[in-house]
């Protein structure tokens, strides 16, 4: 396994995860990869690790284009073990390496894995003479965890943003003109969703301050390298940062005996004829990583669960877990679901839009199984109410 060369003395020396199928409850049909570089200056640097169990991929690469005796800096991005695991293995090879982290990464560090490094602690306005090159760090903290920072590199025109604009995608390729933009875009759009979505504001402050750099090549922690591509980047992540939503409804649901479905499919019907895109998914079928790619952009979210043992359904609450804990901003929430004497399933989950700081849609429940009568009527009201937001 050798190095890929990006720039003149700038090497990928990363690992592939091709079989990597679930990052945390998230889904990652298409795998993921763990990206290391390795810049050759007076002071050989490495930046940011891989998992564990592929340090010897990595490590192989290294030694493909120099000694792992001789790196003399390890600039540690961010402390998830997916980007620090092989951090005590590598340093078996450069003990007199000097780790550079932000403090919380410093701390984060020692705390994992049970050491006492001495760590360069870095901060905003911190730089790094390398030779030619000098690193700036800019720490982005919670974009996603307290401790990350980015490094850029004036020299190289390269900013090393570590998870920000990462894909979880396992390939041979490495650069976005290598690989399909439509797939590149769909796994960006879906880290975003799973993984960088509650922290939209940080996230614009993030983008502020990489606007202000000479940026020819974004090298983040996962996926693809971005040349090609970055002004198509910015923007998506522009739109994503700020929850600019389009008027598009996903009606998601689960169903015991197939009357909420029948609402569910009602509401899907409604809006389609009031002139907003729908689209109808049932927790039984659809991955919930996978959902939260399609709500990134829609405006309007149904969700829908009949009531059992006076609460909502297994499936249901666990999807409702997961989407509240990403917090999308800006929407309108529509509880539906039918019921046969309690109904607790419908305020739970408007409650749930209310804690979420949703504009709320007017509930609807039906009793036992709704007759065409009542779809109709229901849908005549939903159809008001969608031309009064419009
Ligand atoms: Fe890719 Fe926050 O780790």
């Amino acid at each position: 396994m050798k190095a890929v060369k990006i720039k003149d003395n700038v090497y990928w020396v990363g690992a592939v995860d091709w079989n990597l199928r679930n990052f945390h409850g998230y889904l990652t049909q298409r795998g993921s990869t763990y990206n290391s570089y390795l810049i050759i200056d007076d002071k050989v640097t490495l930046i940011d690790n891989v998992k564990s169990y592929l340090f010897e991929e990595q490590l192989e690469r290294i030694k493909s284009v120099i000694d792992p005796s001789k790196i003399d800096i390890i600039i540690q991005n961010h402390i998830e073990m997916d980007h620090s695991g092989s951090l005590p293995l590598i340093k078996e090879y450069c003990p007199n390496a000097e780790i550079y982290a932000t403090a919380k990464g410093a701390e984060g560090l020692n705390r994992h894995f049970k050491k006492n490094w001495q760590i360069n602690v870095v901060s905003g306005g911190s730089t790094l003479k390398l030779g030619k090159r000098q690193i700036a760090f800019v720490p982005t903290p919670m974009v996603h965890w307290p401790d990350n920072m980015v490094s850029y590199s004036g020299y190289d025109k390269i900013l090393f943003s570590n998870d920000a604009f990462g894909q979880h995608i396992a390939s041979q390729e490495r650069f976005d003109s290598e690989y399909p933009m439509g797939i590149i875009e769909e796994e960006a759009a879906k880290y975003y969703a799973n993984i960088v979505l509650p922290y939209g504001a940080q996230v614009v402050k993030a983008l502020k301050v990489a606007s202000e750099l000479d940026i020819e090549w974004i090298l983040p922690s996962h996926g693809l390298i971005w040349h090609d591509h970055i002004p198509r980047l910015m923007e998506l992540y522009d739109i994503w940062a700020n929850n600019r939503t389009v008027n598009k409804a996903l009606v998601i649901y689960d169903s015991m005996w197939g009357s909420t479905e029948l609402m569910a499919k009602m509401i899907r019907d409604t809006f389609e004829e009031s002139g907003v895109v729908a689209e109808l998914y049932n927790l039984q079928k659809t991955h919930m990583s996978d959902l939260m790619t399609r709500i990134l952009d829609a405006r309007y979210i149904c969700i829908g669960s009949p009531t059992l043992n006076n609460n909502i359904l297994p499936t249901v609450a666990a999807f409702l877990t997961y989407f509240k804990g990403l917090a999308p901003k800006g929407r309108k929430g529509l509880a539906f679901g039918s019921y046969g004497w309690g109904g607790q399933s419908i305020p739970i989950l408007d409650k749930a839009f209310e804690e979420m700081k949703f504009e709320k849609m007017n509930p609807i429940k039906m009793k036992f199984i709704p007759d065409g009568s009542e779809l109709e009527s229901a849908s005549e009201k939903l159809k008001i109410e969608i031309e009064q937001f419009k």
